[in-house]
């Protein structure tokens, strides 16, 4: 999605915004642009990489202290150089980065256009732009009071940058629904729509909230809402370093991420699973109570984190015997669904910044219900909009296709789920220490999987053409086969489907013949003998079978035209660990087909428009 980036101070702003967008580059975008106050607002944008842009502006003279940088990802109008931020409103006076989607702009747009303004892109920005110099001219108001103003007038969400012509020695920015965070240096200060621009200038930041204005100048920054009450900042202490939003060394960030499992998952039950088989959980200490006597568990999330979330459920029905019912966010806030105020509902989210699942956590509010998130950025909006939670600690997940942030999501879900198992006497003695230790075993076990890419790697080279492919998985393995499948055609554009082996029967079977790959999660847990049966279903319809199975299994390797090993585990998390292979099935295929896997085509990171 967009990406923000602004810079007041005494250093150059041209080289921070650039490197800034580049590093916003993650979020999925079409079109860049920045503008820079020299006196005079400049403003360069183009359709394309940030590299396009630079080329685009060449040897041009690109001074100035204050500037403010913008990648669009395309709602209102294509991408196009014109559509591209920043925006300039009709007489110059204003100048804009819009990410976010204003409701309203249509009506906006028709009662500025019987006013006499003219817009020049399709874009509900602009729009906005020209709502507040028109406000700024007819009510000869300040720009600080025109841009307020403005926002009370607009429906939908918002992270603005915004130059006033008159006021070049000011940065104004405002937030409603789209993340902005504001970077405190010394005289300088730094604003972006998430901390990787900002890590490498400061570690200390405010964090927006809905409603805010800043008024910032190199050396002072003025906060208030849009009904001008000022408030106090918050500045808080970033815990993000550099290195963490680099390659280091690796090709991409997908496999850099990839190969980080086994230390995030440590990272994740580390100081919260002790050697003493004692779990501990600090963000949900108080709700606990009311966690293990909730009548329904509700989980929501979109993409890779509902798939996490139907691990969720299989994990927390099994342990700790509470009915979970598992929805995608954007559906659960739409279909008027019957919330008690004794469920709980968790939110995954890898950004927590999902525009769709935190309107689905209001609406969850609004009928009264305890609301959990389960998150992997540090101070984003959901865990800023629950009652509680658990981070995933993670690090952050740079690489568009989602794959360090499910396997630690899990991790947290089978914590809360052995906890809650304990707590209510629904699991013996015997599984429990089993399932600690096998928590505790797992960054070893990923490490050994982690070995095989290079078959895997040899593997993918004879499944890199098909046009289509089937992913089959029973029990904790059925979402392993929904995230494989996401995974192969976010990043290959190959089409996948992820089905429960014994559905097969019902509609994928039609399918199959010997050009069509079939990857069956097949360890060995209770379901085995009835995958197996599944593989020879497949295989008598001559289709061609990756299977994962663990370590030792013969049965399968004679069925079977491609066999991955994994380490034994128990069952409850043989998915943290069969994901691995798929994960670097969808890279290496998606690499042999010359596709971008840190940024594929229309996908954004952190979807902040619904
Ligand atoms: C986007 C990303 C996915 C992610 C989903 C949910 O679609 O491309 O990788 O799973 O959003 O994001 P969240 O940050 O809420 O986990």
């Amino acid at each position: 999605m967009c990406g923000i980036v602004g810079y007041i101070g005494f250093r150059d702003a041209f080289p921070i915004l650039i490197k800034g967008l580049k590093r916003l580059e993650y979020r999925g975008y079409d079109s860049a642009g920045i503008a820079l106050n020299n006196g005079n607002i400049k403003v360069y944008k183009c359709k394309g990489k940030v590299s396009d842009l630079e080329s685009f502006i060449g040897n041009d003279d690109i001074s100035g202290h204050v500037g403010m940088g913008h990648t669009r990802w395309a709602t209102h109008g294509v991408p196009n150089d014109i559509n591209a931020h920043p925006h300039k409103s009709q007489n110059g006076h204003f100048t804009l980065i819009h990410n976010g989607i204003i409701e309203n702009y249509a009506e906006l747009r028709k009662k500025l256009s019987n006013r006499g303004y003219s817009f020049k892109s399709e874009t509900d920005s602009e729009v906005l732009a020209n709502l507040i110099e028109y406000i700024y001219l007819k009510g000869n108001v300040t720009p600080e009071i025109a841009i307020r103003l403005a926002l009370t007038k607009v429906e939908g969400a918002y992270g603005l940058v915004i130059m006033a012509n008159k006021q070049p020695d000011t940065l104004f920015a405002a937030r409603k629904g789209s993340p902005l965070v504001i970077g405190v240096g010394e005289d300088e200060y730094f604003l972006a729509s998430d901390a990787t621009p900002i890590v490498e200038y400061t570690k200390s930041v405010i964090y927006l909230n809905d409603n805010d204005v800043a008024i910032i100048k190199k050396d002072e920054l003025v906060l208030k809402n849009i009904k001008n009450d000022t408030l106090t900042p918050k500045v808080q202490k970033l815990d993000l370093d550099i290195g963490q939003i680099d390659k280091n060394g690796f090709d991409h960030f997908m496999i850099k991420e990839i190969y980080e499992q086994p230390k995030a998952i440590s990272d994740t039950f580390r100081g919260r699973v002790s050697a003493t088989h004692d779990i501990t959980l600090g963000g949900l200490y108080d709700i606990l109570p009311k966690l293990e006597n909730a009548r329904r568990i509700l989980i929501i999330g979109c993409g890779t984190s509902w798939h996490a979330g139907m691990v969720g459920e299989y994990l927390i029905e099994e342990l700790a015997r509470i009915p979970v019912e598992v929805e995608y966010a954007s559906e659960f806030r739409y279909r008027k669904p019957v919330i008690y105020k004794d469920d709980i509902v968790i939110a995954i989210s890898q950004s927590g910044e999902t525009a769709d699942t935190l309107a689905a956590i209001k609406m969850a509010k609004e009928a009264g219900t305890t609301v959990l998130g389960i998150c992997n950025v540090v101070g984003s909006s959901i865990p800023r909009e629950t009652d509680g939670g658990v981070y995933t600690h993670a690090g952050p997940e740079i690489g568009v296709a989602s794959t360090k942030a499910f396997t630690a999501q899990v991790t947290v879900l089978t914590m809360i789920a052995i906890l809650l198992g304990k707590r209510r006497g629904s699991i013996d003695n015997y599984l429990y220490k089993e399932l600690i230790d096998g928590l505790i075993s797992l960054p070893n076990k990923i490490e050994e999987v982690l070995k095989h890419n290079n078959v895997i790697k040899e593997i993918s080279s004879h499944i890199k053409d098909a046009p289509n492919c089937l992913y089959l998985g029973r029990g904790y393995l059925f979402p392993v086969a929904l995230e494989g499948a996401l995974k192969l055609k976010e990043i290959s554009y190959i089409h996948a489907e992820g089905y429960p082996a014994a559905e097969m029967k019902h509609g994928p079977i039609a399918l199959i013949d010997e050009k069509m790959p079939v990857v069956v999660i097949a360890t060995k847990d209770s379901s085995y003998e009835k995958i197996v049966s599944n593989i020879q279903e497949v295989k008598a319809r001559k289709g061609v079978v990756l299977a994962i199975v663990t370590q030792g299994d013969t049965v399968i390797k004679n069925m079977a035209d491609y066999v991955i090993e994994i380490p034994e585990i128990p069952e409850q998390l043989a998915a943290l660990l069969t994901v691995i292979p798929l994960q670097l099935l969808s890279y290496h295929i998606a690499i042999m087909r010359g596709c971008n896997v840190d940024q594929p085509r229309n996908l954004a990171k952190s979807v902040t428009v619904e």
